[in-house]
């Protein structure tokens, strides 16, 4: 077969041997009724990993998104966003038509929203107008690079809102690739806001599943939405079983899908018609810009006929996504093809660094 490197998503990551062993040896019971052990250990660690009181497991990020938006808010309110947030851009209005909710977006240079910007944006009381009921912060921002929030900024930003009355919380899909990268214990990016959504199906390559994580009174709330929405799941223990695999094996080994997506960016660095901007490399995303007349659908349709995958981000824009599927070999190997097809023979001086 012909080879093909997957650097869509980090979705595409398959489960692990520890994972299916581990699935098929899962003791289960009905989730609904809160009898699960599986789930119930799984909940007990993820609330564990990221500092807070409880947490509860759910089909899907966007799924966890909407159980804390519904959770924290009453219908009417304002929701402030970032603009470019999965939560504004990638979950089908779900705020809006299940909660109500009117969501305020905030635009920012790379997914990072500033203190005074958010202030900004705080409704006043006025008759008129809808009353602000939550701040999101997305970390990694997955449109805007991957790029990371540290400590210190979401610590600001949960200020703002908690000294104007109300909760936050944080899109944290990939927030172990943040820790990761920045070096630090996931508690120390989740200890200010109230709650916290991480995806255990994306870099950590479990088959299925999301966590949300907040105080014990929060996630009877959030469970309560998660059972309207559709989402009470009986014996997902099974799942659960892998996703412990998830936080207990492959969160350190996220550190080799950043080196990698380094590589890939600073390999393709100069390629004719494309610009990519090496500063926003931080975690396991690259996006490429592509100048006139070179345009994403032929640049994704050249690199998909080399058997390089990728992801369009818009008509100008794509993402490549490295993950436990794709080696260092691989990279090396997109990067030749990539470069021979666009005419940008010479090799990247990075190879000898290995
Ligand atoms: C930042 C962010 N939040 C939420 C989600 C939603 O996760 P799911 O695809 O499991 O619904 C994604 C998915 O890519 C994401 O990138």
């Amino acid at each position: 077969m012909e080879r093909v490197i997957e650097l869509r998503s980090d979705t595409f990551t398959l489960p692990t041997a520890s994972m299916r062993a581990a699935m098929a040896a899962a003791e289960v019971g009905d989730d609904v009724w809160d009898e699960d052990p599986t789930i119930h250990r799984l909940q007990q660690r993820a609330a564990e990993m990221v500092g807070k009181e409880a947490s509860l497991f759910v089909p899907s990020g966007t799924m966890g998104n909407l159980c804390a938006l519904l959770s924290h808010t009453q219908p009417g309110q304002e929701v402030i966003v970032e603009l470019d947030s999965h939560i504004f851009q990638n979950e089908v209005a779900g705020a809006s038509v299940a909660g109500g909710l009117q969501l305020r977006p905030l635009d920012t240079q790379d997914g990072r929203l500033h203190p005074d910007q958010v202030r900004r944006a705080i409704r006043p009381a006025d008759i008129h107008e809808p009353t602000t009921g939550l701040l999101c912060l997305e970390n990694t921002h997955n449109r805007k690079g991957g790029t990371c929030l540290s400590a210190r900024q979401t610590a600001a930003l949960s200020e703002v809102a908690h000294e104007a009355g109300f909760p936050v919380h944080l899109d944290g899909a990939r927030v172990f690739n943040s820790a990761v990268a920045q070096r630090i214990d996931a508690r120390e990016l989740t200890a200010h806001v109230d709650s916290v959504m991480f995806c255990l199906s994306k870099g950590l390559s479990a088959p299925v599943g999301s966590m949300l994580a907040g105080s014990g009174d929060f996630i009877e709330r959030a469970r309560r939405m998660r059972k309207m929405l559709g989402g009470g799941m009986r014996q997902a223990g099974v799942l659960a079983a892998a996703g412990l695999c998830a936080l207990n094996e492959m969160v350190d080994r996220l550190a080799e899908d950043h080196a990698n997506a380094r590589r890939l960016a600073e390999g393709l660095q100069g390629l004719p018609g494309v610009d990519i901007d090496l500063s926003r490399v931080e975690t396991n995303m690259v996006f490429g810009d592509c100048r006139p007349p070179l345009t994403a659908g032929a640049f994704l349709t050249r690199c998909r006929e080399l058997g390089v995958l990728l992801d369009q981000a818009s008509p100008v824009r794509w993402r490549m996504v490295t993950h436990r599927g794709v080696t260092a070999e691989d990279v090396d190997y997109a990067v030749d093809a990539i470069r021979g097809a666009f005419g940008a023979t010479a090799t990247p001086s990075l190879r000898v660094a290995g």
